[in-house]
């Protein structure tokens, strides 16, 4: 079925200009750009919308990456979005990546791995909803 899905160009990718290459991607896989925005986040917005990693090792670091330069919101539509949008993102960690993914192509580490897309239908419309109202949403 068409779906929504959330996504970040995370600081790492805007500083390298990556914007453009990184869209590319997710639109020669079939999904389409409804909605987008460059913002960048003060560090406790980063995490508010990181609220669920708040007890993990790595939270301060990722909130002070992702208020470090700009990023891109996007909202991604089409035929199963959700998956075809990690797919083509790769592994979180790109050591793990497979050849052709974002993160294989562009990521430089686990932390600035370049692009966040959400996990499940839940995540999508919650993160969705953080950023983006019904009127920016365009299909
Ligand atoms: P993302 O999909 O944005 O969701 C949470 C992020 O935390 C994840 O991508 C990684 O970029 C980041 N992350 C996960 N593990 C680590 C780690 N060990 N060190 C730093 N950042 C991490």
């Amino acid at each position: 079925a068409t779906q929504r899905t959330f996504s970040i160009i995370k600081p790492d990718a805007t500083k390298r200009n990556l914007t453009g290459k990184i869209t590319a991607k997710f639109e020669e896989a079939g999904l389409r750009v409804v909605a987008s925005k460059r913002i960048h986040l003060t560090k406790a917005q980063a995490g508010e919308f990181y609220a669920v990693h708040k007890e993990r090792p790595f939270f301060d670091e990722l909130t002070t990456f992702m208020a470090s330069a700009p990023i891109v919101v996007q909202v991604l539509e089409g035929e199963d979005a959700i998956a075809k949008n990690r797919e083509v993102m790769g592994a979180t960690n790109p050591a793990e990546a497979d050849e052709g993914t974002i993160r294989k192509e562009f990521a430089l580490s686990i932390g600035e791995n370049s692009v966040h897309g959400s996990d499940g239908p839940d995540t999508a419309k919650e993160e969705i909803a953080f950023f983006f109202s019904e009127l920016e949403i365009v299909g």
